[in-house]
């Protein structure tokens, strides 16, 4: 373990070692307190070659590699296992991986460091009038190469795709240490397997992700954010096909329900955004032109057919203030206690029939406990997040019970937070047999010692595949 730390200390000077327990345990614990591992070390190299000897270095000490970019991940994957049998587990920081080149304009993309955070790619498009496609809350610290490796969705995913739709290539480091990855840009073009598209949602499995080469698009600055009251999720539903119809330029479409608005209010001190309380309300976001002159928006949004309970924010603060609903969500749950998060897909037409069942489901797996059931979500792409307060953290039942409810209706057991180590069980539930073994076969090609991240997204070999499809 010694000899391991001092060679990393030699690759990447000894301030980029981290050893200390209490500095370590820092980093094995996720955003939700509910995953934590043990970690040997925290390693930060400052450049791909330092990452590849980084990787070299593991590889001959067979210590696991866990990579990990501003830790936001949801789901338990940025963190090392409980127990690594022995093995050293390294914990590979991208922080230091910030570079960030000048746009290039005439193709609309721009390298990146995979520890760059997403605010900062941001900032950095707009000053060339282009904005990056993807935008999440954890902007602050959610980084480049993170939200690659989960293919993060966020608020933008109905307009502009999640971030597979914007990656146009990466450079990588796999196992044995290699370089690849093409940042050409060109994305006219086959010249067999798309290694990009490959490493994009595979959650730190397959390579560590250095940096990317990044599709932007022509800055669409938003007119309106309007917010209206719903009888739940099967009308938010309905709503957002209405205006996807009537309103060209539908940035976003979020969804929360009750329980969301009143915990949220709480937590932020935020007042009643409508006369009326409703079972849901429904968040969309119009993009605009941008040269101050929207009321051809403003006359789509009158002839949309909304409810009257509706109330439209025009100017930066206005809408800043109903985006409050939503953006501090998340925080406002994790105020409350250590939930369980729960992100699923279900196809449009089932989202009512979905949530009508979930408030059983929820109170039947969790006997002894009085379940706090928040829903909200990307409504506009079918991706919910159901958190629950109250069951043990490390009870799982729940859990299993919702995801479980989700593929029953067509939907997927987890959406843009990825399988991280929460999920790999119900992995069977969303995809078959043959497609899991072809994940496998594809992990052992690149990974075959299981240096990378391993007990993330794939079950043991020892779990039995699929051994109860969820009922259709
Ligand atoms: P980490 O948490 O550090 O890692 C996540 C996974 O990626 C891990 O498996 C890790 O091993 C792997 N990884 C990280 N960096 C690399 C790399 N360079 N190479 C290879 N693998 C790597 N997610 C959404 O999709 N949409 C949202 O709207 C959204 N909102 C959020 C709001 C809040 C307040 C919070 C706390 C989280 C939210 N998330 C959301 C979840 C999270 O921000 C995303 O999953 C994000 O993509 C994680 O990025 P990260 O840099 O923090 O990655
Ligand atoms: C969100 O959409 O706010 C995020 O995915 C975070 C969460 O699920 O809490
Ligand atoms: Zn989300």
């Amino acid at each position: 373990m010694r000899n391991l730390i001092a060679d990393l200390r030699a690759i990447t000077g000894p301030g980029h070692v981290l050893a200390e327990p209490d500095v370590v345990a820092g980093y094995a614990t996720d955003w939700t307190r509910r995953y934590s591992g043990i970690a040997t070390c925290v390693v930060a190299p400052g450049s791909t070659a330092e990452v590849s000897n980084v990787v070299r270095a593991c590889a001959a000490a067979d210590a696991l590699i866990v990579p990990q970019g501003g830790n936001t991940g949801l789901v338990g994957g940025s963190i090392p296992p409980a127990s690594s049998d022995g093995r050293a587990a390294v914990i590979l920081s991208t922080r230091r991986l910030t570079g960030l080149e000048p746009v290039d304009r005439a193709s609309g993309q721009v390298t990146a460091g995979a520890g760059v955070t997403i605010t900062r790619l941001a900032a950095h498009a707009a000053s060339a009038e282009l904005q990056y496609g993807v935008d999440l809350a954890s902007r602050d610290s959610a980084t480049v190469g993170g939200t690659i490796a989960t293919n993060a969705g966020g608020i933008h995913a109905i307009r502009y795709g999640a971030t597979r739709s914007q990656v146009a290539g990466v450079r990588a480091v796999l196992a044995d240490g290699s370089i690849v990855g093409n940042m050409s840009g060109l994305t006219a073009g086959c010249t067999g397997y798309d290694l990009a598209q490959l490493l994009t949602g595979s959650e730190g499995t397959l390579a560590v992700i250095t940096g990317a080469r990044l599709l932007l698009h022509p800055a669409e600055p938003a007119a309106a954010v309007l917010l209206c009251g719903t009888a739940g999720i099967a009308e938010a539903a309905e709503l957002t096909g209405l205006i996807r119809t009537a309103i060209p330029g539908l940035l976003a479409a979020e969804y929360l329900d009750a329980a969301g608005l009143a915990l949220v209010r709480e937590a932020a001190g935020l007042s009643a955004p409508l006369a009326a309380d409703y079972q849901g309300y429904l968040l969309a976001e119009i993009a605009g032109t941008g040269d101050g002159n929207d009321d051809h928006v403003l006359e789509q949004i009158a002839r949309a057919g909304l409810p009257p309970d509706t109330v439209l924010a025009q100017d930066a603060r206005g809408m800043a203030a109903l985006w409050a609903y939503r953006d501090r969500l998340t925080e406002a749950i994790a105020t409350a206690g250590i939930p369980h998060k729960i992100d699923v897909a279900v196809p449009a037409g089932e989202l009512g029939a979905f949530c009508a069942e979930l408030g059983d489901v929820v109170r039947e797996s969790s006997p002894g406990s009085y379940p706090r059931l928040i829903v909200f979500g990307h409504v506009g792409v079918g991706n919910l997040h159901v958190n629950v307060l109250g069951p043990d953290p490390d009870n799982t039942q729940v859990d299993a019970a919702v995801a479980r409810l989700a593929a029953a209706h067509g939907g997927s057991v987890a959406a843009e937070h990825g399988v991280g180590r929460a999920k790999t069980g119900w992995l069977g539930w969303t995809r078959s047999p043959a497609e899991i073994s072809a994940m496998r076969a594809i992990k052992a090609a690149l990974d075959p010692a299981g240096l990378l991240n391993p007990g993330v997204l794939l079950p043991p070999e020892t779990a039995t595949e699929s051994p109860d499809r969820a009922p259709t």
